[in-house]
Parts: structure tokens; sequence; C-alpha cells
């Protein structure tokens, strides 16, 4: 496994692998690297002649300074799994060379971000689609792996690549879940015991509006209230939200007639943990 830092010798390390004509697949990352992010190297690995993973915690993808100074870094650790899963090329880069200068072209992801997440976080997706361009750009890969979990930032990837004609194919990853439903993400390391044990009433909830759906309930608001039921409020455990919206374009949905996205956010403690589900009504199955 080659690890590199700068863009420059990046690009020259991927221009003989391009010009012996392999597929590139790529898995950006901000470390932290956990059985989630293993599957999308492993799809790589599967799927392509050479595997690049990014390891860059984002800081314009952060909208408090507490979270971004938080956020898990755990270097070795990431180097050793990705050498494992049969990694090529490492990018690790510094903040100076991701940002050499303060950007003044930004990326305004439109109503794409005006539900969920980005309604919350605000400049989040936007952070997130530039540093995703320029490291497609650095990159240049034929193909790049996604995290279903972050099925905002999924949907507003494929959007982007659309805008902007990068030819690259987006390809979306299951969800890994732990054996209580928990999804996986590398924030479930800052939680205590206490709140690891009820971190899952988010899925619970999401199991819940899904039930409803496939019992042929349509109304999303009623839907919505019964499934933020099964999460026991109190002062560690508190809903952020949880929304029904149409899996494209991501705006609310009132009346279930075709494939919904029900999304949701749960602080535990001082962590924010977000999960989803692809739910279709059974009066839109073929
Ligand atoms: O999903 C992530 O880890 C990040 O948002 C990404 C795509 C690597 C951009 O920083």
């Amino acid at each position: 496994m080659t690890p590199v830092d700068r863009a420059a010798d990046l690009r020259q390390t991927l221009a003989r692998a391009r010009h012996d004509g392999g597929r590139i697949g790529f898995v950006p990352t901000m470390g932290a690297l956990h059985a989630g992010h293993a599957r999308l190297i492993a799809r790589a690995r599967d799927e392509c002649d050479t595997v690049v993973v990014s390891l860059f915690v984002n800081p314009l993808q952060f909208d408090r300074t507490d979270d971004l100074e938080r956020y898990p870094r755990t270097l070795e650790a990431d180097t050793a799994l990705c050498s494992s899963l049969g990694t090529d090329v490492l990018f690790v880069p510094a903040a100076g060379e991701m940002y050499p200068a303060e950007p003044l072209c930004r990326i305004d992801v439109g109503r794409l971000g005006a539900h969920l997440c980005g309604a919350r976080r605000p400049g989040h997706f936007g952070g997130v689609a530039l540093v995703v361009m320029k490291l497609f750009q650095m990159v240049g890969p034929d193909r790049a792996y996604f995290g279903e979990k972050d099925a905002q930032q999924l949907a507003i990837i494929r959007r982007l690549v659309r805008d902007f004609d990068v030819p690259v194919e987006v390809v979306g990853v299951p969800t890994v879940r732990e054996a209580d439903g928990l999804a996986l993400s590398s924030r479930n390391r800052r939680l205590s015991a206490d709140e690891r044990e009820r971190a899952p009433a988010l899925h619970r909830a999401l199991l819940e509006a899904a039930r409803l759906i496939d019992a042929g309930q349509t109304d999303a608001g009623a839907i919505v209230a019964e499934a933020r039921a099964e999460v026991p409020e109190d002062g560690d455990l508190r809903v952020e939200y949880l929304e029904i919206v149409d899996p494209d374009e991501l705006q609310p949905v009132q009346r279930i007639t075709g494939p919904v996205l029900v999304a949701g956010a749960l602080w535990v403690g001082h962590t924010r943990l977000i999960d989803n589900l692809s739910c279709t009504p059974p009066a839109a199955r073929p």
C-alpha cells in the first residue's frame, strides 16, 4: 500500500494505474474506520483494479467546532485496516493540502439540503459537496463508494455528479448494523456503556415506521407520531427529527403512495446519531 499526502504525488501514482487501463475505485472517508467502511473498501476491492482510500477530517463540513475537535482520529488503526483490506493507495492530506487558501467558490446543494440533516446543520452539505468534488478532481475515480447510512449525503453526491458531469459511477453500499440494529458509525465510539444500550431506540423507531407503511398506513404524520413513541425521550435521549421524504428529491411526503425514505437523528447524551430505512408501500410494489 502506498501512503500519499500530496495531491501531486497522488495524481502521479494514479496516472500509472490509469495508463495500464485499470478501473480505479475510490472510498472517501474521514477516518475512524469501522466495519461499515471495511464493507465499502471490500466492495471497491472486488470491483476495481486499483483501490484508493482517503482519510481527511474535513473542517468545512462541521457546523460545530466542538464536534470537529471531538471527532475520533485513529490513523494507525485506519492505516492497518486499509492495508489488510488490500488498499493500493492511502491518501492522507493535511488541511493545508486540501485548502491551501480559503475556497471562494462554494457549492449550494439547493433543496436537497433543505430538510433532514441539512435543515439542522447549516453549511454541512455544502462542505461535503466541496470536499468530495475536490477529491474527485484529485483521484479521478471510475467508481466511488458511499454508505447508505448517510442517505442525504448519497443523494446529494449523486446529484453533484450529474450536475457537474463528473465521469464517476457512484455506488451506494448498504448500512452495516450491530446485532441490536444500531447502525455502525465513527461516532458510536463516543457513547458510554449506558448510552450504547439506549442508542438502538432510533432504529426501533424506524422499524416501527416501516412496519406501519408495510401494514398499509399512508398518513406520514400519523406514522411519524407512532414511530417517535418508540423513543423514551428524557434528558439523555432526544429525537432531533424523524421525517418521511421522497428518496430522490428528499422533500417531505404527506401521503405515502410510492417509495420513501424514513430518516431520523437522535441525540444520545452529547452524541448525535443518524439512521434511515427505505420503504415501499404495498400498493406501489410490483
Ligand atoms: O461520509 C464521510 O465520511 C464524509 O462526509 C466524506 C464523504 C468523506 C466527505 O468528507
